[in-house]
């Protein structure tokens, strides 16, 4: 069964051929939207984004993906301002969406939300972010982002995760879609912050190479860094936060050391790990990320509610 038509859950759900179909079509829509603002393909579709956990660019990426395809839009954002906080169940909320809108994009702090929205309704759900858990959408667009930097071939990418790796969900998405492309992993973390053993499993049986370290001197020999914020949020202990907040910082100096033709990629938001003396340098590929994600979503879209284009 392809992509299409489906919800968008996780990054495991995605083949080869789909990923291939994906980066294609996102491509095709880059280079359409180079001539065109708007390409009117979704005129009576609409798009409910329901973020019940603090975003910027996931958020305002859809929206403007269902823009630009002609689509429109309703949301809602943060608990607070949602019936939610006046003790509505999310499934409550959610049969309501099923009726307002023909797909809807959710972020929420439980891992699984997703899912379980996706089991509860009829339209396509697309998982934003999951608590500590997935964000496949945004694995698609660093696919593309490591594809139109050309690293993607196969069995030739050697990539390092730097900060975060235990609770970031974008690296969670992005380790399962590399694994499709062989690619050589490195993880540089804190103990305490290794990689859950769902995705070490994962990674073991599609037969992926992975070594551990601490040292950020192991950026040095790869065609990408991947770095991430310590996620903050899902610390139950702060002063275990306050250990690791400043574990790693990247900055020109360190890039300065790596291959010429490293990327340096972050999700964002990013606090002290990247540091602002990389934003003009060749390497810097996190405003470029956050550029990709609306062909990446406007594809991802288009083929949720099977458009063609
Ligand atoms: C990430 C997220 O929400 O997981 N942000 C994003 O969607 N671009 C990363 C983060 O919050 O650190």
């Amino acid at each position: 069964m392809s992509w299409k038509k489906q919800s968008i859950l996780s990054a495991a759900q995605f083949t080869s051929a789909d990923l291939t179909e994906i980066l294609d079509l996102s491509q095709r829509i880059e280079t359409a939207l180079s001539a065109k603002r708007n390409l009117k393909l979704l005129d009576d579709f609409i798009l409910a984004t329901l973020f019940f956990e603090p975003s910027t660019r996931t958020r305002l990426s859809f929206e403007a993906a269902m823009h630009r395809l002609g689509g429109r839009v309703i949301s809602t954002v943060g608990v607070q301002f949602s019936s939610l906080a006046k003790g509505e169940t999310l499934f409550d909320t959610l049969k309501m969406v099923e009726s307002y809108s023909d797909i809807c994009a959710i972020r929420h702090s439980v891992e699984g939300a997703s899912s379980l929205a996706a089991q509860s309704i009829q339209i396509p759900v697309i998982n934003a972010g999951d608590g500590a858990g997935e964000h496949p959408t945004q694995g698609l667009l660093d696919l593309y982002t490591i594809h139109k930097r050309g690293f993607l071939e196969r069995g030739k990418l050697k990539i390092a995760f730097v900060g975060d790796i235990r609770f970031g969900r974008t690296i969670h998405s992005l380790v399962q879609l590399l694994s499709h492309f062989g690619a050589e992993m490195v993880f540089i973390s804190p103990d305490e912050l290794q990689l859950p053993d769902k995705y070490r499993r994962l990674l073991d049986a599609a037969k992926i190479s992975y070594t551990e370290t601490h040292d950020i001197a192991a950026l040095r020999d790869v065609h990408v860094g991947y770095i991430t914020r310590i996620q903050e949020e899902r610390f139950t202990d702060h002063r275990e936060y306050e250990k690791f907040k400043d574990a790693y910082i990247v900055d020109l100096e360190l890039v300065e050391k790596c291959r010429k033709d490293i990327a340096i990629m972050h999700p964002l938001p990013r606090l002290s790990e990247v540091a602002t003396d990389l934003d003009r340098h060749p390497a810097a590929a996190y405003f470029e990320q956050a550029n990709n994600g609306l062909y990446v979503r406007m594809a991802l879209i288009l083929g949720l509610l099977d458009a063609g284009f």
